[in-house]
C-alpha cells in the first residue's frame, strides 16, 4: 500500500460544501486568481480554452437575482418559484460561474474538450481547498436563457454550467465515506 502525501490526501478528501456550510471571508482576489490559474493545468487536446470562470462582483449580486427571477419567470415559473431562484444568487460569501466554451471541428473532439472542463474545474475546487476555502458547484435550471447569458456576457458558442459558491467552511466536517464503486479495472489475457 503506498502512503498518502498532503497531496493524496487532499485529493481523496475533497468534498463539496453546500452554502450554508460556507461563511466569510471568501478568497481574496490573488487567491481566487491563483486558484483559476490551476484550471489551465488540465491535460488539454489542442491547448483549447474550453472554459473560464465569471466572478460575480460582491455589489451586484442584488442585480444577478433581478436576472434569475426574470429567467425564471420566462421559464413559466410562479412568482414564488422565481423568488426562490432569485435568492440563489445571494447565498454563500461568493458567487463564481463557470463557463464552457465548444470548438465545433476541433482536432479534438467535443467529449475531449469536456473532459478538459471538467479537470479544469476539479484543478479549481481542490485548489481552493488547498488554501484553505470550501466550495460546492450547483446548476443553473435556466443557464439556456439567451437573455441570462447575454446580461452575463456568455457566448452563443458558451454555456453556463454551472455556479460555483466559495467561502471558509463553517466547520471541520469529516469526508463522507465513498459509496461509489472502485473505478479501477484490469484488462488482461
Ligand atoms: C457542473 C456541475 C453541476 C452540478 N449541479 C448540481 C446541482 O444542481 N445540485 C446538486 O445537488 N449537485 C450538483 N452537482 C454536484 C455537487 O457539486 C457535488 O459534487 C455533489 O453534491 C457531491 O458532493 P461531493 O463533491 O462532495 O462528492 C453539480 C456538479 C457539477 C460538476
Amino acid at each position: 500500500m503506498t502512503s498518502t502525501t498532503p497531496i493524496l490526501d487532499a485529493l481523496l478528501t475533497r468534498r463539496s460544501l453546500k452554502p450554508k456550510l460556507l461563511q466569510v471571508p471568501a478568497p481574496d482576489m490573488q487567491t481566487l486568481q491563483l486558484c483559476a490559474r490551476t484550471a489551465l493545468r488540465a491535460p488539454n487536446h489542442g491547448n483549447l480554452p474550453v472554459c473560464r470562470f465569471i466572478l460575480i462582483d460582491e455589489a451586484s449580486r442584488e442585480k444577478l437575482g433581478e436576472l434569475f427571477r426574470a429567467a425564471s419567470l420566462r421559464s413559466g415559473a410562479d412568482e414564488e418559484k422565481a423568488a426562490r431562484r432569485a435568492s440563489k444568487a445571494l447565498k454563500g460569501p461568493m458567487l463564481v460561474g463557470f463557463i464552457i466554451r465548444r470548438f465545433d471541428g476541433a482536432e479534438a473532439p467535443l467529449d475531449e474538450q469536456l473532459i478538459t472542463a471538467g479537470a479544469a474545474l476539479e484543478n479549481f475546487l481542490l485548489a481552493l481547498q488547498a488554501c484553505g476555502f470550501g466550495a460546492i458547484v450547483l446548476s443553473d435550471s435556466c443557464r439556456e436563457d439567451p437573455e441570462l447569458k447575454s446580461a452575463l456576457g456568455i457566448d452563443p458558442d458558451e454555456t453556463l454550467c454551472g455556479w460555483i459558491t466559495i467561502g471558509t467552511p463553517a466547520s471541520d466536517g469529516q469526508p463522507v465515506p465513498e459509496s461509489r464503486p472502485e473505478p479501477l479495472g484490469v484488462w488482461k489475457m
